[in-house]
């Protein structure tokens, strides 16, 4: 008889054809991150390990598996911007994960255009709807349970200022079903939208 469960320790392999881990946690929102080297390179990179993590004030973070240039920029600036990806930027931000060297800035490579932030010397991405300007709180490299280090490193920031484009607000509202997020899936290749089609309503229990 065949078990109906997959079972798997990840430390000795998941024996599928690709990791299912970050299908299943998924689809995730992506983090499209500008940052600014110590010597002035803008850089833009994705990272869908990303998410929010506190109300008030904003906290949002995200993890460089590896020690990026994103993450190198935030260690010596202590500032970001997080801006979002929606379905029409799909393939150019898809050209910003790009390999590129540290002198090369992914603005430049893609055809985006930076804008001045606010707050902070970082710019934000032009194109894109909606972008928080963060300044940066913790950076925390993981451990495996036994306490051994792994070469990941969860970069925590505050948003301090938020740019959203009218249009997106309805009566007062964020209307995150017509914004056309993009999100993440799995395997090497998935991508999900969401629209109107997927939003049902549920109060929380009083
Ligand atoms: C949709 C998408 C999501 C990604 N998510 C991550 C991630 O969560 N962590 C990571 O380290 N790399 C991630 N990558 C790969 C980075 O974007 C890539 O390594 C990039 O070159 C890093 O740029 P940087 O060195 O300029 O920071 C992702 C790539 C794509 C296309």
């Amino acid at each position: 008889m065949t078990d109906s469960m997959h079972f798997y320790e990840p430390r000795h392999g998941h024996g599928l054809t690709h990791d299912p881990f970050n299908a299943i946690v998924g689809p995730r929102p992506i983090g499209w991150i500008s940052s600014r080297s110590a010597t002035g390179v803008l850089n833009l990179a994705p990272y869908s390990f990303f998410n929010a993590f506190n109300y008030t004030p904003p906290i949002i973070g995200f993890a460089s598996i590896g020690c990026k240039d994103t993450l190198q920029n935030i260690e010596a600036t202590g500032e970001f911007v997080w801006n979002l990806v929606t379905r029409p930027l799909a393939q150019v931000m898809n050209q910003t994960s790009a390999n590129a060297p540290p002198e090369v800035s992914e603005f430049e490579l893609a055809g985006l255009t930076p804008v001045a932030s606010r707050l902070i010397a970082v710019p934000r991405v032009a194109q894109s709807p909606v972008s928080f300007e963060c300044r940066r709180t913790q950076i925390v490299q993981l451990q495996t349970q036994s306490g051994d280090q792994v070469q990941t490193w969860l970069v925590l920031g505050e948003v301090v200022a938020v740019h959203i484009d009218r249009q997106l607000i309805k009566d007062g509202v964020y209307d995150t079903a017509h914004a056309d997020h993009l999100l993440r899936g799995g395997g090497p290749a998935d991508y999900f939208t969401l629209g109107p089609e997927q939003l049902f309503k549920m109060a929380r229990p009083g």
